[in-house]
Protein backbone atom coordinates (compact mmCIF):
# COMPACT_ATOMS: atom_id res chain seq x y z
CA UNK A 1 0.00 0.00 0.00
CA UNK A 2 2.98 2.54 0.28
CA UNK A 3 4.41 1.89 -2.64
CA UNK A 4 4.16 5.50 -3.81
CA UNK A 5 5.09 8.98 -2.24
CA UNK A 6 2.19 9.62 0.34
CA UNK A 7 3.49 12.81 2.43
CA UNK A 8 0.13 14.30 2.06
CA UNK A 9 -1.63 14.96 5.42
CA UNK A 10 -5.26 14.19 3.76
CA UNK A 11 -4.14 10.84 2.19
CA UNK A 12 -3.21 9.51 5.76
CA UNK A 13 -5.92 11.37 7.45
CA UNK A 14 -7.76 8.91 5.04
CA UNK A 15 -5.36 5.83 5.99
CA UNK A 16 -6.59 6.06 9.54
CA UNK A 17 -9.90 6.92 9.41
CA UNK A 18 -11.11 5.39 6.10
CA UNK A 19 -9.95 1.97 6.95
CA UNK A 20 -12.47 1.98 10.23
CA UNK A 21 -15.79 0.09 10.31
CA UNK A 22 -17.70 3.39 10.56
CA UNK A 23 -16.23 6.86 10.12
CA UNK A 24 -17.77 8.08 13.71
CA UNK A 25 -19.90 6.61 16.87
CA UNK A 26 -22.31 5.05 16.21
CA UNK A 27 -23.70 1.50 16.49
CA UNK A 28 -26.21 -0.91 14.37
CA UNK A 29 -28.95 -1.48 17.67
CA UNK A 30 -28.76 2.28 18.11
CA UNK A 31 -29.71 2.99 14.16
CA UNK A 32 -32.46 0.57 14.97
CA UNK A 33 -33.81 2.07 18.12
CA UNK A 34 -33.98 5.46 16.58
CA UNK A 35 -35.73 4.39 13.16
CA UNK A 36 -38.27 2.07 15.25
CA UNK A 37 -39.10 5.68 17.25
CA UNK A 38 -40.12 7.16 13.99
CA UNK A 39 -44.12 7.51 13.74
CA UNK A 40 -45.79 7.03 10.65
CA UNK A 41 -43.25 6.39 7.99
CA UNK A 42 -44.54 3.88 5.51
CA UNK A 43 -43.52 0.32 4.22
CA UNK A 44 -41.12 0.65 2.00
CA UNK A 45 -39.80 4.07 2.65
CA UNK A 46 -37.67 6.08 0.13
CA UNK A 47 -34.15 7.17 2.22
CA UNK A 48 -31.89 9.61 1.80
CA UNK A 49 -28.57 8.72 3.88
CA UNK A 50 -26.47 11.91 4.32
CA UNK A 51 -22.75 11.66 4.78
CA UNK A 52 -23.14 7.69 4.87
CA UNK A 53 -19.73 7.18 5.33
CA UNK A 54 -18.93 3.12 5.08
CA UNK A 55 -22.45 2.59 5.35
CA UNK A 56 -23.04 0.76 8.36
CA UNK A 57 -26.44 2.10 9.40
CA UNK A 58 -27.64 1.89 5.17
CA UNK A 59 -27.55 -1.45 5.67
CA UNK A 60 -29.11 -1.80 8.90
CA UNK A 61 -31.83 0.80 7.52
CA UNK A 62 -32.05 -1.02 4.35
CA UNK A 63 -32.30 -4.47 6.41
CA UNK A 64 -34.89 -3.29 8.66
CA UNK A 65 -37.06 -0.79 6.52
CA UNK A 66 -37.42 -2.97 3.18
CA UNK A 67 -37.56 0.58 1.47
CA UNK A 68 -34.92 2.52 -1.50
CA UNK A 69 -31.90 4.56 0.02
CA UNK A 70 -29.54 6.69 -1.56
CA UNK A 71 -26.37 6.89 0.11
CA UNK A 72 -25.02 10.07 0.03
CA UNK A 73 -21.41 11.25 0.65
CA UNK A 74 -18.40 13.49 -0.99
CA UNK A 75 -15.46 10.21 -0.71
CA UNK A 76 -15.95 8.49 -3.10
CA UNK A 77 -13.60 5.15 -1.71
CA UNK A 78 -16.99 5.13 1.45
CA UNK A 79 -19.29 4.98 -1.37
CA UNK A 80 -17.41 2.05 -2.91
CA UNK A 81 -17.68 0.00 0.31
CA UNK A 82 -21.19 0.95 0.49
CA UNK A 83 -22.08 -0.92 -2.85
CA UNK A 84 -19.59 -3.70 -2.33
CA UNK A 85 -21.20 -4.31 1.21
CA UNK A 86 -24.72 -3.56 -0.47
CA UNK A 87 -23.57 -6.53 -3.18
CA UNK A 88 -22.73 -9.10 -0.82
CA UNK A 89 -25.77 -8.83 1.15
CA UNK A 90 -27.59 -8.77 -1.80
CA UNK A 91 -28.99 -5.30 -0.83
CA UNK A 92 -27.82 -3.62 -4.13
CA UNK A 93 -30.96 -2.90 -6.14
CA UNK A 94 -32.42 -1.00 -3.13
CA UNK A 95 -29.24 1.03 -1.98
CA UNK A 96 -28.27 3.59 -4.67
CA UNK A 97 -25.00 5.40 -3.69
CA UNK A 98 -24.85 8.99 -4.58
CA UNK A 99 -21.51 10.69 -5.29
CA UNK A 100 -22.18 14.56 -3.70
CA UNK A 101 -21.51 17.36 -1.61
CA UNK A 102 -24.45 17.45 0.69
CA UNK A 103 -24.47 21.47 0.52
CA UNK A 104 -25.41 20.80 -3.03
CA UNK A 105 -28.15 18.80 -2.74
CA UNK A 106 -30.87 18.77 -5.75
CA UNK A 107 -33.11 16.33 -5.32
CA UNK A 108 -36.73 17.07 -6.34
CA UNK A 109 -38.76 18.82 -2.55
CA UNK A 110 -40.93 16.13 -1.44
CA UNK A 111 -38.82 13.51 -2.51
CA UNK A 112 -38.22 11.23 0.92
CA UNK A 113 -40.28 9.94 3.35
CA UNK A 114 -36.89 9.57 5.96
CA UNK A 115 -33.62 11.11 6.07
CA UNK A 116 -30.62 10.02 8.13
CA UNK A 117 -27.49 11.61 9.02
CA UNK A 118 -25.10 9.82 11.42
CA UNK A 119 -22.67 12.11 13.02
CA UNK A 120 -22.38 14.13 9.65
CA UNK A 121 -25.33 17.01 8.85
CA UNK A 122 -23.04 19.34 10.92
CA UNK A 123 -21.01 20.01 7.79
CA UNK A 124 -23.39 22.23 6.56
CA UNK A 125 -23.85 23.45 10.08
CA UNK A 126 -26.48 21.62 12.29
CA UNK A 127 -29.20 24.19 11.48
CA UNK A 128 -28.86 24.98 8.35
CA UNK A 129 -28.72 21.60 7.25
CA UNK A 130 -31.96 20.94 9.33
CA UNK A 131 -33.98 23.56 7.04
CA UNK A 132 -32.05 21.99 4.02
CA UNK A 133 -33.47 18.90 4.77
CA UNK A 134 -36.92 19.58 5.64
CA UNK A 135 -38.22 20.65 1.62
CA UNK A 136 -36.44 17.58 0.59
CA UNK A 137 -39.40 15.31 2.86
CA UNK A 138 -42.62 14.80 1.78
CA UNK A 139 -45.39 15.88 4.12
CA UNK A 140 -45.58 14.17 7.68
CA UNK A 141 -41.83 12.76 6.52
CA UNK A 142 -39.62 12.08 9.34
CA UNK A 143 -35.26 13.01 9.96
CA UNK A 144 -33.20 10.41 11.95
CA UNK A 145 -29.98 12.56 12.80
CA UNK A 146 -26.85 12.27 15.84
CA UNK A 147 -25.18 14.94 16.83
CA UNK A 148 -22.69 16.12 19.14
CA UNK A 149 -24.53 17.86 22.33
CA UNK A 150 -23.12 18.84 25.42
CA UNK A 151 -24.17 16.50 28.33
CA UNK A 152 -23.76 18.55 31.23
CA UNK A 153 -23.50 22.17 32.10
CA UNK A 154 -20.04 21.96 33.80
CA UNK A 155 -17.39 22.15 30.94
CA UNK A 156 -14.39 21.38 32.08
CA UNK A 157 -11.07 22.96 30.21
CA UNK A 158 -10.29 19.72 28.27
CA UNK A 159 -13.85 19.52 26.92
CA UNK A 160 -14.20 22.99 25.40
CA UNK A 161 -10.35 21.83 24.66
CA UNK A 162 -11.52 18.97 22.64
CA UNK A 163 -14.88 20.31 21.29
CA UNK A 164 -12.85 23.43 19.71
CA UNK A 165 -13.52 23.06 16.07
CA UNK A 166 -17.09 22.61 16.64
CA UNK A 167 -18.22 26.06 18.38
CA UNK A 168 -21.90 25.78 17.61
CA UNK A 169 -22.07 22.72 20.03
CA UNK A 170 -25.81 22.79 21.57
CA UNK A 171 -27.11 20.94 25.12
CA UNK A 172 -30.24 18.60 24.33
CA UNK A 173 -32.45 21.57 25.16
CA UNK A 174 -31.19 23.58 22.78
CA UNK A 175 -31.09 21.21 20.11
CA UNK A 176 -34.93 20.45 20.83
CA UNK A 177 -35.64 23.90 20.49
CA UNK A 178 -34.20 24.33 17.32
CA UNK A 179 -35.69 20.97 15.58
CA UNK A 180 -38.92 23.10 16.71
CA UNK A 181 -37.74 26.52 15.17
CA UNK A 182 -36.37 24.72 11.62
CA UNK A 183 -40.13 23.26 11.25
CA UNK A 184 -39.94 19.63 12.86
CA UNK A 185 -42.05 17.65 15.87
CA UNK A 186 -39.32 15.51 18.03
CA UNK A 187 -40.73 12.28 18.26
CA UNK A 188 -37.69 11.21 20.71
CA UNK A 189 -34.11 11.42 21.33
CA UNK A 190 -31.51 8.91 23.38
CA UNK A 191 -27.69 9.51 23.87
CA UNK A 192 -25.27 6.86 21.96
CA UNK A 193 -24.26 4.96 24.94
CA UNK A 194 -20.36 4.76 25.38
CA UNK A 195 -19.77 1.73 23.92
CA UNK A 196 -20.74 2.75 19.90
CA UNK A 197 -17.59 5.55 20.85
CA UNK A 198 -15.18 2.72 21.57
CA UNK A 199 -16.62 -0.90 20.37
CA UNK A 200 -17.16 0.87 16.69
CA UNK A 201 -15.25 3.83 16.52
CA UNK A 202 -12.10 4.38 19.32
CA UNK A 203 -11.01 0.71 19.50
CA UNK A 204 -10.74 0.19 15.82
CA UNK A 205 -9.01 3.37 15.67
CA UNK A 206 -6.19 2.70 18.14
CA UNK A 207 -5.44 -0.11 16.34
CA UNK A 208 -5.29 1.15 13.36
CA UNK A 209 -2.83 4.02 14.50
CA UNK A 210 -0.58 1.34 15.78
CA UNK A 211 -0.69 -0.70 12.48
CA UNK A 212 0.53 3.12 11.16
CA UNK A 213 3.09 3.96 13.08
CA UNK A 214 4.90 0.69 11.90
CA UNK A 215 4.56 0.88 8.41
CA UNK A 216 4.79 4.91 8.38
CA UNK A 217 7.49 5.35 10.67
CA UNK A 218 9.56 7.29 8.65
CA UNK A 219 6.62 10.09 7.26
CA UNK A 220 6.68 13.18 8.96
CA UNK A 221 2.81 13.77 7.17
CA UNK A 222 2.14 10.48 8.86
CA UNK A 223 2.89 10.97 12.42
CA UNK A 224 1.44 14.19 12.64
CA UNK A 225 -1.62 12.56 11.69
CA UNK A 226 -1.55 9.73 14.11
CA UNK A 227 -0.53 11.52 17.33
CA UNK A 228 -3.80 14.02 16.28
CA UNK A 229 -5.78 11.07 16.15
CA UNK A 230 -4.47 9.17 19.47
CA UNK A 231 -4.91 13.02 20.90
CA UNK A 232 -8.41 12.91 19.91
CA UNK A 233 -8.88 9.29 21.18
CA UNK A 234 -6.75 10.30 24.97
CA UNK A 235 -8.99 13.92 24.87
CA UNK A 236 -12.36 11.87 24.46
CA UNK A 237 -11.88 9.17 27.37
CA UNK A 238 -10.83 12.87 29.61
CA UNK A 239 -14.55 14.17 29.25
CA UNK A 240 -16.66 11.65 27.97
CA UNK A 241 -19.51 12.18 30.75
CA UNK A 242 -19.39 15.65 29.62
CA UNK A 243 -20.22 15.71 26.00
CA UNK A 244 -22.08 12.68 23.16
CA UNK A 245 -23.82 11.92 20.50
CA UNK A 246 -27.61 12.16 20.85
CA UNK A 247 -29.50 10.55 17.98
CA UNK A 248 -32.58 12.95 17.25
CA UNK A 249 -36.08 11.30 15.87
CA UNK A 250 -38.31 14.38 14.13
CA UNK A 251 -41.19 14.77 11.82
CA UNK A 252 -41.63 17.81 9.50
CA UNK A 253 -44.36 19.58 10.55
CA UNK A 254 -46.75 21.66 7.89
C1 LIG B 1 -18.28 11.46 10.85
S1 LIG B 1 -18.48 10.72 9.28
C2 LIG B 1 -19.98 9.77 9.53
C3 LIG B 1 -20.15 8.69 8.50
C4 LIG B 1 -21.31 7.72 8.75
N1 LIG B 1 -22.58 8.38 8.79
C5 LIG B 1 -21.08 6.93 10.01
O1 LIG B 1 -21.73 7.21 11.02
O2 LIG B 1 -20.21 6.04 9.98
C6 LIG B 1 -19.01 12.07 8.27
C7 LIG B 1 -19.23 11.69 6.81
O3 LIG B 1 -19.65 12.84 6.10
C8 LIG B 1 -18.98 12.88 4.85
N2 LIG B 1 -18.93 14.28 4.44
C9 LIG B 1 -18.19 15.28 5.00
N3 LIG B 1 -18.44 16.45 4.37
C10 LIG B 1 -19.34 16.16 3.40
C11 LIG B 1 -19.99 16.95 2.41
N4 LIG B 1 -19.76 18.27 2.31
N5 LIG B 1 -20.85 16.34 1.57
C12 LIG B 1 -21.10 15.01 1.66
N6 LIG B 1 -20.51 14.22 2.58
C13 LIG B 1 -19.65 14.79 3.43
C14 LIG B 1 -17.61 12.27 5.13
O4 LIG B 1 -17.00 11.79 3.95
C15 LIG B 1 -17.99 11.17 6.10
O5 LIG B 1 -18.31 9.99 5.43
Amino acid sequence: MYDKPMEDKTAYFFEVYGALPRAGPGDDASTEKAFRMMNGVPEKPMILDIGCGPGKQTLVLARISGGRIIALDNHRPFLERVEADARALGLSARIKTVLQDMKTMDFAPGTFDVIWSEGALYQMGFAAGLRACRPLLKAGGSIGLTELVWLTDDRSSEAVKWAWDYADMKDVKDNLALFEACGYEVDGHFTLPASSWIDSYYGPMRARIRELRETCRDKAAAREVLDAAQAEIEGFEKCSTELGYEFFVARRTE
